[in-house]
């Protein structure tokens, strides 16, 4: 779905967010995939934060930006988003998260959680994390797993 009507308020807007995730990809180190991605995070309380792909010359190494700005949150303590947003103007089309990607993301983001993945023309598409990771019959594992041991959920 291309820039769809909102239907419901958001604030950031999709745009807004869109634009914090510009401006993080600036912040890239993509030597060797010259391939500059960013991403925001809309957290519960309101607070963005965002993350850029970071690299390696052992390339398994690299960090996509998403997985940037989801462990920057988490590791402040931030673990309920309302939004996902990335930015990646190298492609001709918007690019959409990784499969890593999406896993992480489905760890702390509801399925109904909007993602809005932007090229560098502004135009954007709007899905779910649902929608990026069907299928996912482990969603209530932790809930499950939780009753076994001592597992740290916060
Ligand atoms: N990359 C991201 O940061 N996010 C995506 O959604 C797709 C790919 C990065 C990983 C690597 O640094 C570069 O883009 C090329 O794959």
């Amino acid at each position: 779905m291309q820039n769809p009507p909102r239907t419901s308020a958001q604030s950031p807007s999709p745009e807004e967010l869109i634009n914090k995730a510009r401006e993080a990809a600036r912040f890239t180190y993509s030597p060797y995939s010259r391939f500059p991605v960013g991403a925001a995070l809309l957290c519960a309380d309101g607070s963005v934060v965002t993350g850029a792909n970071v690299e390696n010359r052992s390339f398994g190494l690299s960090n996509c930006a998403e997985r940037s700005a989801l462990f920057a949150a988490v590791s402040q303590g931030r673990t309920s988003f309302r939004a996902v947003a990335v930015f990646c103007s190298a492609a001709d089309a918007p690019v959409s998260p990784c499969g890593a990607c999406r896993q992480a993301l489905s760890e702390f983001c509801p399925q109904e959680t909007p993602v809005y993945y932007a090229g560098g023309d502004g135009k954007y598409v709007t899905t779910t994390i649902g929608e990026l990771i069907p299928q996912d019959s482990l969603h209530g594992l932790k809930e499950t797993s939780g009753k076994k041991g001592a597992a740290s959920t916060h």
